[in-house]
């Protein structure tokens, strides 16, 4: 037997029966954007290399280690995109559209990182990505932390918890990093090697470690908060005054530092203790300097990204589930000639009735076969056309989900009759 050709490590199929869940979250979000006043926007999969470089960070754990960078066919290098808010950054500059302009932003679609595999955590994943472009306030901030908080409360998710942080501005960060850098320098001997190499590239990451041998000593690294600027201590202050006001809950999480460099100011992250250890299904923040930094005009820019797999896993944790759409009429064909006329009342049909779902029988099979499909379609009605009706310009009507007879129609009269029967079962049920 010819050898089967696997799947990739770390990238999913979504298979008709999962996609239920994929699509009551997308159209649950899509409604919320729209009704928040953002617009979609779509960008390549695949950017030059060097802006996932530049706006993410040298030495990010993404940048370092996870990107899926080749060259093409022309030489150029090029890399599937970690992540969404560079290329949309990117996309603002080159179309033009800062020059003091605000746009309120989502996009949709797959990400690539190679990290290791794991429950939650894949090579391929799809994000929804919310970004805020030309918003330089805390209202914004507050603003989309509300959509996620109604997004949860709309889709019935409650383990979810907000966790919220400011990074200050690069200078105030610049301080605390020199500070950071002496503290961890003096304990030299308990970090780990990931840590050491952090010291010099990112000494920020190293407060993120998971390691458990090195959590006292971040417990008594020097926090971020006490080098906050003015400005990102007032901001950060109407911020939390807002959330108050909102009623929305949240925990300041000073050890909240994000694994991107492009953030400044407000950070935050919506957690769950049901994904086991990928609990971030969230995330997001301030990046005011990121699009001078690919050569823009001084724009200030919030947004957030949420992992589409985890958000569908806390979903299926759940006791009501979506059930894929049923059909509205199952069509049985009688005979060769039914079988060729059917095709013709099918699609007239469907020119009537456009909103309505018409499951034809296809492949043939003898009367008991058709309704066991029309079965399995869980149609409420079944069409029957036969030889014999043909003849006559009728066709029967069967309700599939009620105690009912069969009955004739004039085939002239089959859109009022089959909506009037629709009617009554969508009533009845
Ligand atoms: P991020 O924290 O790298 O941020 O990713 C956002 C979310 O994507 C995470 O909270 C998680 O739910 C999901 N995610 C990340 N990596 C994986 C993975 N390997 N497998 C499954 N899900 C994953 C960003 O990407 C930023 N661009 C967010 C942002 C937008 N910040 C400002 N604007």
């Amino acid at each position: 037997m010819t050898e089967q050709i696997q799947p990739v490590r770390g990238m999913n199929d979504v298979l008709p029966a999962e996609s239920v869940w994929w699509q009551h979250l997308e159209d649950t979000v899509r409604e919320l954007l729209l009704a928040y006043g953002y617009e979609e926007i779509r960008v390549p999969v695949v950017e030059h290399t060097e802006l996932f470089k530049r706006a993410i960070g040298e030495f990010t754990d993404v940048v370092e280690k996870e990107m899926y960078t080749f060259t093409d066919q022309g030489g150029d290098s090029l890399t599937l995109r970690p992540e969404a808010t560079a290329g949309i950054a990117r996309a603002m500059i080159s179309n033009g559209l800062l020059r003091g302009a605000r746009h309120k932003l989502w996009c949709i679609g797959p990400m690539f990182r190679h990290e290791k595999p794991q429950k939650g955590r894949y090579r391929q994943f799809y994000q929804v990505d919310v970004e805020a472009v030309g918003f330089a306030g805390p209202d914004i901030d507050a603003e989309l932390i509300a959509l996620t908080a109604r997004l949860w409360r709309r889709l019935g998710i409650t383990r979810v918890k907000l966790q919220i942080n400011s990074l200050g501005t690069p200078d105030s960060r610049r301080a605390y990093r020199e500070r950071l850098v002496e503290y961890f320098s003096a304990h030299h001997d308990r970090l780990d090697e990931d840590s050491r190499r952090r010291l010099t590239g990112n000494p920020l990451r190293i407060l993120d470690s998971k390691n458990p041998d090195l959590q006292q000593l971040i417990a008594g690294a020097p926090l971020l908060t006490d080098y906050l600027d003015a400005d990102s201590q007032a901001h950060f202050a109407a911020l939390r005054a807002t959330l108050d006001a909102m009623g929305i809950g949240y925990s300041v999480n000073p050890r909240l530092v994000r694994g991107l460099d492009y953030y400044s100011r407000t950070v935050f992250e919506w957690i769950t203790d049901a994904l086991g250890a990928q609990d971030a299904v969230c995330s997001g923040g301030r990046y005011d300097g990121l699009i001078t930094q690919l050569g823009g005009e001084p724009t200030a820019a919030i947004g957030f990204a949420m992992g589409l797999e985890r958000a569908v896993e806390l979903l299926r944790q759940l006791p009501s589930q979506p059930q894929a759409p049923a059909a509205d009429v199952y069509v049985v064909l009688n005979g060769e000639q039914a079988a060729i006329a059917g095709g013709r009342i099918v699609e007239t049909l469907r020119d009537a009735l456009p909103h309505r779902r018409f499951e034809m029988n296809l492949g043939g099979g003898n009367f008991k076969a058709q309704f066991r499909r029309a079965d399995r379609s869980r149609a409420a009605l079944a069409l029957i056309i036969g030889e014999n009706e043909l003849s006559r310009g009728v066709a029967a009507l069967k309700p599939l989900r009620l105690e009912a007879g069969q009955s004739e129609c004039p085939m002239t009269q089959l859109p009022e009759r089959i909506e009037a029967a629709l009617r009554g079962t969508d009533l009845q049920e």
